[in-house]
């Protein structure tokens, strides 16, 4: 198959094209804003047809999720007019979009059809970029992920290992639950959904298994690199958030492990990984 990756700078990009190594049956081409801004209508157009691209993998996003709320219109073009875009181009597509489009009030683990309700700009955006894909491209796939990081970009792991070499205390949110994922696990479940015999379109829920808050997470990510920061649990009122974060970001994902057979890795197995990696980089 002829695959088109876009935003491969980013986190996901990175590790899709990382894992193409072992996947080397198809003809990729991973492009960022560089090499083909997705949000040029014709570029899309003329890039899918000039290279007979069969399947995009959409890692293209505006992600940051503050400045969306500042600017909602640079979001608005990337995270849902563009994909409006890549659905017009002719070409099979899996999109990456979030828990975000989600409240972030409820508390048991978010299904694929429970009702989204987004409450930033972020959220909206990428709920219109679901939308909008679908009704030009039904036979697409959507894999909603959160919490996402890697060795690459900017993250949460990365930025509680500067915290926690610099401070001697961090003070981290306790009543935000979410799963931490890796892009890595998150892009072998794309390579997954790629490489299925049958193609199964549809709304999935990915993250890594367990659950826990962002306190939590930090308190393993200095157990695991023998940092020796304090770690205070601390309520989200008590921390200016620019932008309401959800409470709830808990993912069910029964749909996407039964429909593609995929067994998925504990959220600590997962940051040992990138940890070690994170070391050697
Ligand atoms: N990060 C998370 O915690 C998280 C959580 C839930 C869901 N997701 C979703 O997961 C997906 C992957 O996220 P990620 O963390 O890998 O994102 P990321 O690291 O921010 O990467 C996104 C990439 O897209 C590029 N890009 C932006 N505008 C573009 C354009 N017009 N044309 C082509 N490329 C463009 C970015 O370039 P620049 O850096 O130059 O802008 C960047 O390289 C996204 O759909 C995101 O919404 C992420």
């Amino acid at each position: 198959m002829t695959i088109l990756i876009t935003g491969c700078n980013g986190q996901l990009g990175t590790e899709m094209r990382n894992l193409s190594l072992l996947h080397p049956a198809h003809r990729y081409f991973f492009t960022d804003v560089a090499e083909l801004d997705i949000t040029n209508r014709e570029a899309v157009e003329h890039f899918v047809t000039a290279n007979r691209i069969e399947l995009i993998v959409n890692c293209a996003a505006y992600t940051n999720v503050d400045k969306a709320e500042e600017d909602e219109p640079a979001a608005h073009l990337i995270n849902a007019l563009a994909v409006e875009n890549l659905a017009l181009s002719g070409a099979k597509i899996i999109h990456i979009s979030t828990d975000y489009v989600f409240s972030g009030e409820e508390s048991s683990p978010r299904r694929e059809q429970d009702a989204a309700a987004p409450r930033t700009a972020y959220g909206r955006t990428k709920l219109e970029g679901e939308q909008l894909l679908l009704k030009h491209c039904p036979d697409a796939v959507i894999i909603r992920t959160a919490w996402l990081y890697s060795p690459y970009g900017n993250n949460f792991v990365k930025t509680m290992l500067r915290f926690g070499a610099e401070r001697d205390e961090l003070r981290v949110v306790n009543d935000q639950i979410g799963t931490p994922t890796y892009a890595e696990d998150l892009a072998n479940a794309i390579y997954a959904v790629i490489e299925a015999p049958e193609w199964h379109e549809g709304i999935y829920h990915f993250t890594d298994e367990g659950i826990c808050s962002w306190y939590d997470f930090t308190v393993e990510i200095m157990r695991q690199t023998q940092l020796r920061a304090k770690v205070t649990p601390i309520a989200s009122s008590e921390y200016a958030y620019k932008t309401p974060r959800p409470h709830y970001s808990v993912l069910d994902k029964s749909k996407i492990k039964q429909t593609f057979g995929i067994s998925i890795p504990r959220w600590q197995d997962s940051l040992a990984k990138c940890l070690t990696r994170l070391c050697q980089i």
